[in-house]
């Protein structure tokens, strides 16, 4: 079965860019660009990725994202993800940054979203590999200040598909930022949110009837209702899960109680990501892995969440098929 995980190619559809920084990067990058890091060696790093909640990432890894400055520097953050993919038999990706994390800095918008791009375009040279860029709001800020984000990414319209919404969760509803959702919608982007990860379904209630996103992050607290599990069924709107996060952020007290195999046995719309691998051990095969081994996921199984994911994917209907039909080419 761990062949076939290897082998079946994949969609990722929920990966944070910064979170993939890799400890050795973000030395490099520190010693490069001559920013203080609260570590001394790379064990250290690692030593510290030992996380109570979302809270409790999230500040280590905004502190850990500080480190990249230059175009460059989010280009090789990129590039070294596009190698995971490789790995990983990842074919098409759709990644998500947070500019906020980086204006709020004094970085411009334009050497990141242009350091990112680059390094997808060189992806889809060199590999053949397609992808989307997402950009999300950070939620703990106020709904102006997404406002004033989505204005700068006005410009860059062609590059971005859609728009998304992270950051800590509890206390910030996807009710904040109606308004700002529905402009983006207006735009024409696609709209993703984070939303039912450690807050309850009332969240993915509000992020599908206020912020009419087209796919929900997370959604794992779903199971708290038993109506909102029949709308997402009979919907079909994609839940983007996150296994390896979901424990080390103790969503689940452990892997044997994660309820992705209910979820997708009541016949949701589920598929397997990465979400932040550089701080959550491991990239997509990885939770593929532990899923197969701590849940006996089916061969079905991992077949149909692999399929999900592309048809929960912004391509388009001929790029579905072709990727569809080279999974069934795997399963000959
Ligand atoms: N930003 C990066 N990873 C996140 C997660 N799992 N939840 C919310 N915001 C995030
Ligand atoms: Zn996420």
């Amino acid at each position: 079965m761990i062949n076939l995980i290897k082998k079946l190619p994949k969609a990722e559809l929920h990966l944070h860019i910064e979170g993939s920084l890799e400890p050795e990067l973000m030395f490099k990058l520190a010693q490069k660009n001559q920013i203080d890091i609260p570590y001394k060696t790379i064990e250290d790093v690692r030593q510290a990725y030992n996380f109570t909640n979302l809270q409790s990432f999230l500040d280590i890894y905004y502190a850990g994202a500080n480190v990249l400055v230059t175009q460059d520097d989010f280009y090789d953050l990129t590039w070294e993800y596009i190698q995971k993919c490789v790995e990983d038999n990842v074919v098409h990706t759709e990644i998500f940054f947070d500019p906020q994390t980086h204006t709020a800095r004094g970085i411009a918008f334009e050497t990141v979203i242009n350091g990112i791009k680059s390094a997808l375009d060189d992806a889809q040279a060199r590999y053949g590999i397609t992808s989307g860029i997402i950009m999300c709001f950070l939620r703990h800020l106020s709904q102006q200040d997404a406002f004033d984000t989505l204005t700068q990414a006005l410009a860059y319209k062609d590059d971005i598909t859609g728009i998304g919404l992270d950051s800590a969760e509890l206390g910030n509803p996807p009710s904040k930022f109606k308004e700002v959702f529905q402009q983006a919608k207006e735009e024409g982007f696609k709209l993703v949110a984070h939303a039912g990860e450690e807050a309850d379904f009332s969240y993915i209630y509000e992020a599908i009837d206020l912020l009419a996103i087209d796919r929900i992050d997370h959604g794992v607290q779903s199971i708290g209702s038993n109506e909102l599990m029949q709308r997402l069924k009979a919907e079909q709107i994609p839940l983007t899960v996150c296994p390896n996060s979901n424990i080390e952020l103790k969503v689940f007290d452990s892997y044997e109680q994660h309820n992705i195999k209910q979820l997708l046995d009541y016949g949701l719309n589920v598929c397997v990501n990465s979400d932040d691998p550089a701080y959550f051990k491991g990239y997509i095969n990885q939770n593929f892995i532990n899923l197969y081994e701590h849940l006996s996921l089916t061969e079905d199984d991992i077949v149909t969440l692999v399929k999900n994911s592309f048809r929960s994917s912004f391509i388009d209907d001929d790029l579905k098929e072709h990727y569809l039909n080279k999974v069934d080419q795997a399963l000959r």
